[in-house]
């Protein structure tokens, strides 16, 4: 169990799995800068600690997050906001090692779709719904909304969703590319922690080098892209795991991956 006590999070630890429950139930678990610098103290605890090797963010039944906390920020100025940054949180979010997979029931909207979409993987309930609501306060999505969603699901969907701010479902959120699972709303923590204990189970440097690889694909062109993951791959061969991982294979066993 970890120790770190927060106001606007539960924190568990399942194995190699840790938990984060988003616990501001009485405004949908609405981001506001208390939580977000909370979630990256946590992160940075989970990025420090070898036994977690998987990280699963989740909300409430109703909410996962209904956007950034918009009575925290309806009153900014143009100088509050570009002075203090207040999205940079997010950035630092998506900086962090370990993966992180987003289990997502009902609303995950605006700066929620934008948390859920910073995590490497997205698991949906079949009651999610997701949205860019921005259009509809006067403002536009900040937190990367017109950049990954762009480049989850095309600039169709993408014009679509945050020009109108309509709502997709999770089958369309899946259909779209956006969601990698849709489950049964019953069974999002049971599925999601089946995904998180077997990623957890695998060599964590190879796990982070995926990550780190498949994010860079996001951020450079395909000769680059190319090249970083050769470097990554070969380094691979560098690791205790990838002596384990072979040798189990011709052994006909299961590996036991220690690496850290
Ligand atoms: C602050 C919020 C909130 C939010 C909900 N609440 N969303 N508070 N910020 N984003 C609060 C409500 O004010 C209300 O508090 C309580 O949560 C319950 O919400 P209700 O509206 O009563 O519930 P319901 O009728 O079921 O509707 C749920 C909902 C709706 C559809 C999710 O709350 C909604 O539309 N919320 C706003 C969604 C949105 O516009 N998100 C984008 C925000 S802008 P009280 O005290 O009245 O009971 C954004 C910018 C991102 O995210 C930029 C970068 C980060």
């Amino acid at each position: 169990e970890t120790e770190t006590k927060c106001e606007t999070l539960l924190v568990a630890q399942e194995g190699g799995v840790a938990v984060i429950t988003l616990n501001r139930p009485d405004a949908m678990n609405a981001l506001n800068a208390k939580l977000l610098s909370e979630l990256n103290t946590v992160l940075d605890k989970c990025d420090a600690d070898p036994e977690i090797g998987c990280v699963v963010l989740t909300g409430g039944e109703k909410a996962f997050a209904a956007g950034a906390d918009i009575k925290e920020m309806k009153d900014k100025s143009f100088a509050d906001a570009f002075n203090t940054d207040f999205i940079a949180p997010y950035d630092a979010i998506a900086s962090h090692k370990k993966p992180l997979i987003a289990a997502v029931s009902g609303f995950a909207l605006g700066g929620g779709m934008e948390l859920a979409m910073i995590c490497d993987m997205i698991i949906a309930a079949d009651s999610a719904q997701f949205g860019q609501p921005e259009i509809q306060l006067g403002i536009m999505p900040g937190a990367g909304g017109t950049q990954r969603l762009t480049r989850a699901v095309g600039k169709a969907k993408a014009m679509d969703l945050c020009l109108t701010g309509r709502r997709i479902d999770a089958e369309e959120a899946e259909r779209s590319g956006l969601v990698a699972r849709v489950v049964p709303q019953t069974a999002l923590m049971e599925e999601t922690m089946k995904i998180a204990s077997k990623i957890a189970s695998f060599s964590q440097p190879a796990v982070a080098m995926i990550k780190k690889s498949i994010n860079t694909s996001m951020a450079t062109p395909l000769p680059e892209g190319i090249r970083q993951e050769r470097h990554l791959f070969y380094s691979t061969f560098a690791t205790e795991d990838q002596k384990e991982g072979m040798a189990a294979f011709t052994e006909k066993r299961k590996p036991d991956f220690k690496d850290r």
